[in-house]
C-alpha cells in the first residue's frame, strides 16, 4: 500500500484530529515523544503524518505535499485552497466577527481601517456588502490594534470570546460560524482513492454518530 500523507495543524486541531484517527486505527506513538520533529510514521507504516502551520495545511495538500489536511474553515478561506473539503469534522468551532470598542458602529464610519489576520476574508466580506475597507495585515495580538489606534476595528475568530472581554473589546458583526475540515488532494482523490476512500467513510460516520448523540438522536 502506496503511504498517504496527512497534515495537521500544529496544536489543539493536530491533537483532536489524531484522537479522531486513533477511533480508526490510525496511530502515530511516536508523535507524543517530545521532540521537534515535523514528520511521523504510523504504527502500521501506512501513514505520514505532517506537521505544518495552521494557515499552510490547504497549500501543502492542494500542492499534492499531503494526500489529506485537517484544517480550520478559516484557514481554508483564507489561503484560497484548491482541495476537496470532504466532511465538517464539528470540532475547532469558533465565529468570525468584527469587533472592536463598546458603542463603535461600523456604518457611520466613513473609511474603515481593519486590524486583522485575515485580509482576504475580510476584503470579500465587506466587498460583497459593497463597502471598501482597508486592511492592515497582522500575524497575531489582533485585539491590540484597536486599543493603540493602529486601526478602527479588528477581523478574527472569537472562541470563548475572553481575549476580547479582556482587552475590553466586543463584538460588532458576526460574520460566519467556521470549524475544522478534513480535506483532500484532487489528484490523490482519484490515484489513491482506494486508500483514501475507507478513511473518509469511517471518519464521517465517526463524525455522524457523535452527532447524533450530541443531538440526542
Ligand atoms: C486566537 C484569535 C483570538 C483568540 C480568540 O488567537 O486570534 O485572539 O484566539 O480566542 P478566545 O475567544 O477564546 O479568547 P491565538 O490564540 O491563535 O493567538 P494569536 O493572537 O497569537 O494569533
Amino acid at each position: 500500500m502506496e503511504t498517504i500523507k496527512i497534515a495537521l495543524a500544529k496544536g489543539r486541531l493536530a491533537d483532536l484530529s489524531l484522537e479522531l484517527l486513533e477511533q480508526i486505527g490510525i496511530s502515530f506513538s511516536s508523535y507524543y515523544e517530545k521532540t521537534r520533529k515535523l514528520t511521523f510514521i504510523s504504527d502500521d507504516g501506512h501513514y505520514e503524518l505532517i506537521l505544518v502551520k495552521a494557515m499552510d495545511v490547504g497549500t501543502y495538500v492542494e500542492n499534492g505535499a499531503a494526500d489529506i489536511g485537517v484544517a480550520g474553515k478559516d484557514t481554508l478561506l483564507e489561503a484560497g485552497a484548491d482541495v476537496f473539503e470532504v466532511i465538517d469534522l464539528g470540532f475547532g468551532r469558533c465565529e468570525f466577527a468584527v469587533a472592536g470598542e463598546p458603542g463603535t458602529e461600523l456604518s457611520a464610519q466613513q473609511s474603515l481601517t481593519i486590524g486583522t489576520k485575515y485580509p482576504k476574508i475580510t476584503n470579500d466580506y465587506f466587498q460583497a456588502q459593497g463597502r471598501q475597507v482597508e486592511t492592515i495585515k497582522l500575524n497575531g495580538s489582533v485585539e491590540l490594534a484597536p486599543l493603540v489606534g493602529l486601526s478602527d476595528v479588528i477581523v478574527d475568530i472569537v472562541e470563548t470570546g475572553s481575549t476580547l472581554k479582556e482587552n475590553n473589546l466586543e463584538v460588532i458583526e458576526t460574520m460566519l460560524s467556521i470549524s475544522a475540515r478534513l480535506v483532500v488532494n484532487k489528484a490523490s482523490f482519484k490515484t489513491k482513492g482506494t486508500a483514501i476512500r475507507p478513511v473518509i467513510d469511517q471518519v464521517k460516520s465517526i463524525v455522524d454518530e457523535k452527532g447524533r448523540v450530541t443531538n440526542g438522536n
